[in-house]
């Protein structure tokens, strides 16, 4: 066990309902929540409104380095900044969500971010989500939970999120969209989105929100009493 507590990984692919769980799985035990996703679209914010060229990697390399990332609690969420720039919202637009599977899949903007990533872990009591933390970024995390759902059922929960946020994109393309990152995130050559060997796989196609922290807390007090 670290310092503060467990490091506990949460991966799987777009829309499986990680970052939901994670904070509510962070809260219920007093540890922080850490939304790597959030970090990869901040890069890759920040190279949009810069007019970069998102095959341009080494610009996109150069702002990886050079940009503070940031995050703030928020009631029942997070704030996310870049060089003190709220960003939370911005970062959740269509534009980010079609281009930055092609950021992540640079080499040194994952090497800059996973670094980082592994800062904010270092003493444990933290949740952490992504596509690769059990695999590449904290390979001794003492919990590793792979969560995942059937396409059509996360298609139906972005539609729902979106509708929410007046965004009116068909089910059909929300559908397409999501089967394309999911080809992106699993075959990119550098940490592509797949299954540690010790992670504990969760379908939540037909689980509630509930259903899935309570599964995840269950893994987390096994490990917690075994120490
Ligand atoms: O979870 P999300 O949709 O916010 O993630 C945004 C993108 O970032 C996703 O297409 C894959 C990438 N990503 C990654 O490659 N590695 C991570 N640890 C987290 C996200």
């Amino acid at each position: 066990m670290h310092k503060n507590g467990l490091q506990v990984a949460i991966d799987g692919p777009a829309s499986a309902g990680k970052s939901t769980v994670a904070k509510l799985v962070a809260k219920q035990f007093g540890y922080i929540y850490c939304d790597t996703g959030a970090m990869y679209r901040a890069i890759t914010l920040k190279a949009i409104r810069a007019g970069i060229s998102l095959d341009n990697d080494s610009e996109i390399s150069k702002i990886a380095k050079t940009t503070s990332i940031t995050f703030a609690p928020d009631q029942g969420g997070q704030k996310v900044f870049i060089d003190g720039q709220e960003i939370t919202e911005a970062i959740r637009q269509e534009d980010v969500t079609n281009s930055v599977s092609a950021v992540a899949a640079i080499g040194e903007v994952r090497q800059e971010l996973s670094a980082q990533q592994q800062s904010i872990a270092k003493d444990g009591g933290i949740v952490m989500d992504g596509r690769d933390i059990g695999t590449a970024v904290l390979p001794k995390a003492e919990v590793k939970i792979f969560l995942i759902a059937s396409v059509a059922e996360r298609a139906q929960r972005r539609y729902k999120e979106n509708i929410q946020k007046g965004i009116n994109t068909p089910l059909d393309e929300l559908q397409l969209e999501i089967e394309a990152r999911d080809y992106k995130d699993s075959h990119r050559k550098i940490s592509p989105l797949t299954k540690a060997k010790d992670a504990v796989e969760i379908d939540t196609t037909s689980l509630s929100i509930q259903q899935v922290v309570s599964e995840i807390a269950k893994v987390i007090n096994q490990k917690l009493n075994a120490n």
